[in-house]
This record gives structure tokens, sequence and C-alpha cells, in this order.
């Protein structure tokens, strides 16, 4: 399956389950002032967790565009070095507003990964949250129970709040967890170590993919979890891990999503991408990283986050100035590079987020003028933000 059939089939699958699909809401955080991105795809409904507001619809799904680079979720140090963090991904997820819960979320998971993705069943481990005394918080036997139906007891394994009690900030609609994860690696390692000892410690072959949440509390700000009077379903599954799963490949950044990037960096840099994931492979680890940072540029552009030197604007300008020193660093490029990634970034989004296809030029011109490692704004990036900015007539 392509990555685009893989999208396509767990959006169909949910709206054959009676979802309604919406879009994916911008990464770029616009009501929420405790976020500075969209760090999960359940932050466009935390009005609907809290009661704030009645939604449309009890059951929504969807691709969510989301960018983890402060605050509590963060994988910005990661990206590069192994083959499965990413600044930007997108979260694949299904919710239920005070509609179905634990049952239905565990079985349809079950079912979406097994039976139309034909995940092989017997590499599947899941995570239950264990409980937590200075909270209160009971065991989640509940979905223990559940996972019984379809996995051996020795593979639904508990872990602590740190794993398995979800929270999205300081604040905010939170609960226990139970995350599926995914042991790939090749059947000669797979009988020399179990897969139980290597889940959350991070080995690169043994990931996680969805994370199934209940949500049931609202953190408050003074720290003390408050019982919402609904019980919810939050799920999110990442889309380029979940690829990487079936496509059979040892890394995110082998699957149909990177290889197009990686092959045009290559291209023009000159240097062979060896999938290595030693330590000094710094060539490589420069062609994930450019594959990763003009993702996360480009989409928080083309939603409205300019580079700059505050707040968000501030991360954007990081991200961006570390892709340019990679480049310049380790693949040797003295010319600005990265907006030549657009084009074939505007083309692979422009069915599911048409957005930045709507808007290449203004982002490449931008990215473009920022890219010198002594940059300034350049007079057509600043040229194109204007006019991108001016009201219409
Ligand atoms: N909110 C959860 C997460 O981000 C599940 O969608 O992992």
């Amino acid at each position: 399956m392509t990555a685009q059939e893989i999208r396509q089939r767990f959006l169909d699958f949910f709206e054959s389950k009676g979802h309604k699909i919406v879009a994916s809401s911008p990464i770029v955080s616009k009501n929420d002032p405790t976020l500075l991105f969209t760090n999960a795809g359940m932050n466009q409904f935390k009005d609907f967790f809290l009661g704030n507001k009645v939604p449309e619809f009890r059951r929504i799904a969807d691709t969510q565009k989301c960018l983890r680079v402060s605050g509590k979720h963060n994988d910005l140090e990661e990206v590069g070095r192994d083959g499965y963090h990413h600044t930007m991904f997108e979260m694949l997820g299904n919710w239920s507003f005070g509609n179905y819960f634990k049952a239905e979320a565990i079985a349809w998971a079950w079912e979406l990964l097994t039976k139309e993705y034909g995940l092989d069943p017997d590499r599947i481990y899941v995570s239950v949250f264990q409980g937590d005394e200075s909270e209160n918080l009971a065991p989640d036997d509940e979905a223990r129970e559940l996972w019984k139906k379809w996995l051996p007891e020795d593979r639904i394994l508990p872990f602590s709040k740190k794993d398995n009690f979800w929270e999205m900030g300081d604040t905010g609609p939170c609960g226990p967890c139970s995350e599926i994860h995914v042991d790939l690696r090749p059947e000669s390692q797979r009988s020399s170590r179990d897969a139980r000892e290597l889940v959350n410690i991070g080995d690169p072959l043994v990931v996680e993919i969805w994370n199934l949440v209940f949500i049931q509390f609202n953190r408050r700000a003074d720290g003390k979890l408050e019982e919402l009077p609904e019980k919810h379903v939050d799920t999110g599954m990442g889309f380029e891990r979940l690829t990487m799963a079936l496509q059979a490949k040892n890394s995110s950044y082998e699957t149909d999503i990177f290889q197009p990037y990686i092959r045009f960096i290559e291209q023009v840099s000159g240097k062979k991408y060896t999938n290595s994931y030693a330590p000094d492979a710094m060539s490589d680890i420069a062609m994930r990283v450019l594959c990763d940072h003009i993702r996360a540029v480009s989409f928080a552009i083309a939603d409205g986050q300019l580079p700059s030197n505050t707040g968000a604007g501030y991360v954007i300008r990081r991200i961006l100035r570390r892709a340019v020193r990679y480049y310049y660093s380790f693949l040797d490029l003295r010319e600005p590079f990265l907006f030549r990634l657009i084009p074939l970034l505007a083309d692979a989004f422009a069915h599911v987020f048409p957005e930045l296809k709507a808007q290449t030029g203004l982002v490449a011109s931008v990215i473009q003028g920022r890219s010198n490692p002594s940059s300034t704004p350049s007079k057509t990036a600043c040229d194109a933000w204007k006019a991108f900015r001016r009201p219409k007539a």
C-alpha cells in the first residue's frame, strides 16, 4: 500500500463506523494560549471534551498536522538520529465525544490494524495504565480485560503515569491511555529477545504506533484533576510510523513519504544516502533532518507563522536555521537549498493539505530568504509576505 492509500483507508474505515471526516486544524495553534503549535489531533476538540461546547457530530476522524517542538511534547533533538521521530507528523485520529468508549475504541483499533491493514497480530503489544497512588488513580483493568479478547495476557503490559496517562500540556483534558506497539524486527532478532522487554525503551524497531486515550479528567491550573461530566475517546496514530510498519521498513525515512526528498537531496548534494543510524553518519543524519524540518517550516508558514524573533516564530526560525546548519556543515551545500524541496512537498500533499500548494510561492520565498547562514529576510520574502497579508478588497 502506498502512503496515500494507507491514509485513505484509515479515513474510510472510521467513516464506515459512523464518523464524520473533518479537516485538519492549522499546525499553528490559533485559539489556545496554552499551546504554540498543534501537538495532537485532539487540540481542536478541547472544548468538546471540557463540555464548553457541544459538538455537531459525536464521532469524528481526521488526519491532523502536528508539530512537537516545544512544551510538554518536544521531539526536536531526536530528529535525524533515529528513524521514527519527527517534528512535523500526521496524526490519524478518531474521537468520541460522550459516545462510544473503551470497548469500541479497542475493538476498532484491532480490526483496522489486523484485518484491514493486515498487520501480523503476533507482532503487536499493548500497554495499559497501571494506576497512580499519588493521584488516586486506579489501574485500568477495564482496558486490560478488553484487550484479553485478542491478545495473550503477557502482551498486555502495565506502565506508569509517565507513559500511560496522556496530557496535552500543563492543563487540559487528559486520561489513562493504552498504546499499541509493533515489533518490526527481523525474525532472527525476534527469537533472541522478547519484544516485551523492548517496549517503551527506545528500541528503533519496537515502536509505538497508536495511542488510545480515554479522556475522563481535566488537569486544572492548580495541578488537580477534576472528573469530566462525560467520558470521551481520543486516539492518535503516527501516520509515518504506521506506514513504516505496513511497508515493512526499518525507518519511516525509507517509506514513500520521505524517499522522494532523499532522492532529490542526493541528486543535488552528490552524496549517497545509506540509511545509517551510526552517531557519526552525519550526511545521512543531515538528510533526515532536512526531510523533517522542511515539512515543519513549510506547514507553519502556510498556516500563517513566519519565522521571527519571538514566540512561535522564533521556534520556526530555530528549526529553519538548524536545517541550514546541517546542509551547510554536512552536505557541503553553500546556496539556499531547502526551498527547492517545496514543489515536491506541495504535490505530495495537494489532496490532503492543499493550503501548501496554494501558497507555494510565498512559502518558498520566505524559506529561501531566510536560508543563508547569515541571513536577514530577503526583499522577495518580505514582499511576498506583505502581499499575503494585504486585506482583500
Ligand atoms: N492525544 C493522544 C496523543 O497525542 C492521542 O491522540 O498521543
